[in-house]
């Protein structure tokens, strides 16, 4: 479509970012990463500014749409010059570093933080782990202006669809735009509903921005039946792969819509409580959940390509979130105080391999956010003990304020270049003046 996703390989193609070549060389000086320097603050503000506009290119180049403003004032200053196609910022390729102006909210002060994420106040007390910021090799993820996000977010819609790392980060949206609001009263769930680990639907309303932001918990996409049609005494209930969730038509009219799945399949959510798969009407016991998992996320994308509008909804899809148990049948979790400095393979996972292939070949447009190799570094950042079950330690959930904040950086500045309008061609004047 563009120069600038005609080279990119499908694992980079969901959110990349075109970057300017004074950042590859700022970036490795050592003056860059001393925080404390005047200069090294101005470069920053510089470099912040560039990769304001440089995610914007990359993301304009995909789909269509940049910020006009940002790009234009940055070329009349002159202060770096882009060269077309040549480097690339790949913002999932990156590390940690630590950033003292983190965390961007206080969880106590956020009514839609559910008690069991809400670490700090469950009694830990090291707070290295929300001192974090995710940098990728390249560039910078601009850092989010909550008053600018909330103005564009304004009459819109946002869906979040999938298990309890959906409700996660459903809720770290929720405070990350709190933050901007004055009267925390105008923020409401619409039902009056406490959030639980089963309710499956959450509604939460800005009412001074008309906006919406809801969770639907639908752990596997696909329509799940109890049965015991088949007369096969272990078939307790089936997972129509063929089907999409039946809450699905509520997804339809988002503006934003960001799914996940991955967490429950696994042998113990699904046979050992009875749950096998069907396709087309017909039981598949011996189907491998790899290849069910597939299936499942192919009727996904056939549902998006033939109901989901691009002109109207913007569709993200995360990738998986990887967990780290020292044993999960012992349910052994060793939280650590620091994060991981290698990602002992869990960089990667067969589930997210398959949505950044299945998300390749949509006709609607993906935001494939593959966070797990961001997140596989953060053994740091996991309930652990601080949970509102003291007795069961969690490595699989993320303490809140934490890692999903950054997932939902990420979600924004896609969204902040996305609603701008500015049809490509304008953008590649303004890329042309230099
Ligand atoms: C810009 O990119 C082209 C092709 O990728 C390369 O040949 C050229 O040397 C680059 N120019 C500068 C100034 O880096
Ligand atoms: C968060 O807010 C609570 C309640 O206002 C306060 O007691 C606590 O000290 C704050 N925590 C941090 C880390 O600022
Ligand atoms: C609020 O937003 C919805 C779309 O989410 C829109 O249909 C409705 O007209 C908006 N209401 C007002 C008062 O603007
Ligand atoms: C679904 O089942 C029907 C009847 O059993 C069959 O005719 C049809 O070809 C099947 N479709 C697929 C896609 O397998
Ligand atoms: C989306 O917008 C384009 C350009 O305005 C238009 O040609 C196309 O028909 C629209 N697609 C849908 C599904 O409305
Ligand atoms: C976890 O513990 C079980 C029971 O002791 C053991 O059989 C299994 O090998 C352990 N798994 C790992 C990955 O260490
Ligand atoms: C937990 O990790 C710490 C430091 O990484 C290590 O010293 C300790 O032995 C570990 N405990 C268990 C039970 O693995």
């Amino acid at each position: 479509m563009s120069t600038f996703s005609r080279s990119l390989s499908h694992k980079q193609r969901a959110l990349t970012v075109s970057s300017p070549r004074l950042f590859d060389k700022s970036v490795s000086s050592p003056r860059f990463s001393s925080r404390k320097s005047e200069v090294s603050r101005l470069f920053r503000v510089l470099i912040a500014i560039g990769s304001v506009v440089s995610f914007f290119l990359a993301i304009g180049g995909g789909y269509l749409y940049v910020l006009p403003n940002l790009t234009k004032a940055f070329h009349e200053e002159n202060l770096v010059s882009f060269n077309g196609s040549d480097s690339f910022c790949d913002i999932f390729d990156g590390k940690w570093v630590v950033d003292n102006s983190y965390p961007l909210y206080n969880a106590s002060e956020c009514p839609f933080v559910e008690k069991g994420f809400n670490c700090l106040d469950n009694g830990r007390t090291n707070n290295d782990y929300l001192k974090w910021r995710w940098k990728p090799r390249n560039c910078e993820i601009p850092r989010v202006d909550v008053h600018n996000v909330l103005e564009i977010l304004r009459n819109k819609r946002i869906v979040f669809v999938g298990d309890s790392m959906s409700r996660t980060q459903w809720e770290s949206l929720i405070c990350l735009l709190m933050t901007g609001v004055r009267d925390k009263g105008s923020v409401y769930e619409v039902n009056g509903n406490k959030i639980t680990k089963v309710i499956r639907f959450l509604g939460v309303k800005f009412s001074s921005f008309n906006l919406t932001v809801e969770f639907y918990r639908s752990v596997f996409l696909v329509q799940h039946t109890w049965s015991s049609k088949y007369g096969i005494k272990r078939v307790r209930s089936t997972l129509k792969l063929d089907k999409l969730d039946d809450i699905s038509n509520e997804w339809t009219n988002a503006d934003v819509l960001i799914f996940n799945s991955g967490q429950w399949w696994v042998p113990g959510k699904l046979f050992g409580v009875g749950c096998y798969f069907q396709v087309n009407n017909t039981l598949r016991l011996g189907m491998s959940i790899q290849t069910a998992f597939r299936t499942a996320l192919e009727t996904w994308s056939s549902w998006i390509d033939t109901k989901i509008n691009p002109n109207r909804t913007r569709v993200f899809f995360r990738t998986f979130e990887p967990s780290h148990w020292s044993n999960l049948t012992l349910r052994l979790c060793n939280v650590t105080n620091q994060p991981l400095s290698e990602t002992n393979g869990q960089e990667s996972s067969s589930f997210s391999d398959a949505v950044l292939q299945v998300a390749h070949s949509m006709r609607v447009p993906v935001n494939v956010l593959h966070i797990t190799p961001m997140s596989a570094f953060r053994k740091d950042a996991h309930v652990g003990l601080w949970s509102d079950n003291p007795s069961l330690s969690d490595c699989s959930h993320w303490c809140l304020p934490g890692v999903p904040d950054l997932w939902n950086e990420m979600v924004f500045s896609y969204l902040y270049g996305s609603y701008r309008h500015t049809p490509l061609h304008q953008q590649r004047e303004f890329n042309s003046l230099d």
